[in-house]
């Protein structure tokens, strides 16, 4: 070092003495007051913000993405390009290497001028770290799979949720309204007697939990197929519990659905001059009650409900099931618990839902609808209703 630098340095150290800051209490002082400072904001942070709860642990949830905390992410990351056999190299060796590079860096760059310029050596080594650091933090965060969405939020949307689960789920064999009876119409379990599971005896002494199990795993040797993902069914664990907390506010007359979820799942109810359209009542209805069968690989006559095209234009009797303006339409017919028979006296089609008539008040909405030509959208009924008034 340079003697005059050498100077200059003890000169600013003198200066610094003379002016008498002590580090007791001077400074101590001084760190007291900014540590005081953070530990309220921590309390207020903690007392007031909180931290966002995971979901408790689920050994069933086979779509949970652990992560560590975001300030191990780097080390993580860096796990995935070390194979697995030698993963103590990765986990152990290479960080404690590293470690022991920064420990070793004050000896390796002895270089005494404190201009960043001048101590290229040390700034090198450190940079890479950092930067290696925050790269593969970085790294980390993009590549983490995105957790399975929320499906559904608000109660009114888990109910509307849980009913259509319900609907495609569940109605061929325990019907629309759980009520049970005989099965028809599913392979192995034809003419199996099906109790009610929306019953108070089944309904009441179920707790949410023990119906959320039963859907998961299943009865399978009475024949109640298992649904969870981990079982090999197709529903998620939100799913489920959707679909209970719908049968749960459905069928169950002690708990009472918040009124702003209650209009998700029910049919509107058709005022005496009112013309139904698909997009307000036929499309609940059909997801209610026929969507369960009419849906792609059922044994439905080809015939799908998933859409208002489908309504119109699939099926084996296509040109038959919806003909505006007439009773006769097959569907009708079907829905009025007749069955229809083609020219050799031979049944082609069972009444519909071939389980359990709908209500009268249901059949009437889809009669109105079909008389009124089948309008899609709740506009296009609203144009006829005007022009009928007229
Ligand atoms: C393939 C037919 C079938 C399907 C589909 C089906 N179940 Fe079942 N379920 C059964 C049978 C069979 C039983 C056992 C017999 C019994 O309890 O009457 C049963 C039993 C149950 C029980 C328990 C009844 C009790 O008290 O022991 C519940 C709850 C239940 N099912 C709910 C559902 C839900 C919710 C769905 C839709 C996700 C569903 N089931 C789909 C056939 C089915
Ligand atoms: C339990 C299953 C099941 C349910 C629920 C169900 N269907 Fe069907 N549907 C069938 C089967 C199976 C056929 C094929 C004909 C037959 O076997 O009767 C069929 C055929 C039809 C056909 C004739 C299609 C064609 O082109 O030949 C119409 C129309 C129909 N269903 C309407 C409905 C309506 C409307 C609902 C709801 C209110 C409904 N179905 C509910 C099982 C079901």
């Amino acid at each position: 070092m340079k003697e005059e630098q050498k100077k200059a340095y003890k000169r600013k150290y003198e200066q610094a003495k003379r002016k008498g800051v002590k580090f007791w209490p001077d400074i101590i002082y001084k760190d007291l007051l900014v540590s005081f400072g953070i530990f309220i904001l921590l309390v207020g942070l903690a007392a007031f913000v909180g931290v966002a709860v995971e979901p408790k642990a689920d050994p069933s949830d086979a779509s949970y993405v652990p992560r560590p905390e975001w300030y191990f992410l780097f080390l993580f990351e860096f796990l995935k390009f070390v194979p697995g056999k030698i993963e103590w190299i990765g986990t152990f060796v290479l960080p404690v290497l590293v470690i022991l590079v920064l420990f070793a860096l004050p000896f390796l760059d002895r270089n005494p001028l404190r201009h960043w310029k001048n101590r290229l050596t040390g700034i090198s080594i450190m940079g890479v770290v950092v930067l290696g650091m925050v790269g593969l933090t970085v790294r980390s965060v993009l590549t983490t799979p995105k957790k399975e969405e929320a499906v559904a939020s608000t109660i009114q949307e888990k109910y509307a949720l849980g009913e259509d689960l319900y609907s495609v789920n569940c109605v061929e064999c325990h019907g629309p309204d759980g009520e049970g009876g005989v099965i028809a119409g599913v392979e192995g379990l034809e003419g199996v007697d099906l109790k009610s599971i929306s019953s108070r005896d089944e309904i009441y002494t179920r707790s949410d939990e023990t119906l959320a199990a039963i859907i998961d795993y299943g009865q399978q040797d009475q024949g109640m197929p298992p649904f969870g993902l981990a079982y090999g069914g197709e529903l998620k664990k939100s799913e489920i519990d959707a679909l209970v907390m719908y049968m749960r506010y459905t069928w169950d007359d002690r708990v009472e659905l918040p009124s702003d979820a209650a209009s998700a799942g029910a049919i509107p109810e058709l005022s005496a001059e009112e013309i139904p359209s698909y997009e307000v009542h036929i499309s609940r209805l059909a997801k209610r009650y026929c969507i369960s069968c009419h849906r792609p690989g059922k044994e439905n006559n080809n015939y799908l409900m998933g859409s208002y095209q489908e309504m119109l234009t699939s099926g084996d009797n296509a040109d038959h099931n919806l003909i505006p303006g007439d009773l006769d339409s097959y569907l009708i017919l079907a829905i009025n618990g007749q069955s229809i028979l083609d020219e050799n006296g031979e049944e082609i089609i069972q009444r519909m839902p071939p389980t359990k008539m709908m209500k009268e008040e249901y059949i009437h909405i889809f009669e109105v609808w079909v008389l009124n030509g089948m309008p899609e959208t709740a506009s296009d009924a609203e144009a006829l209703t005007v022009q009928g008034q007229e």
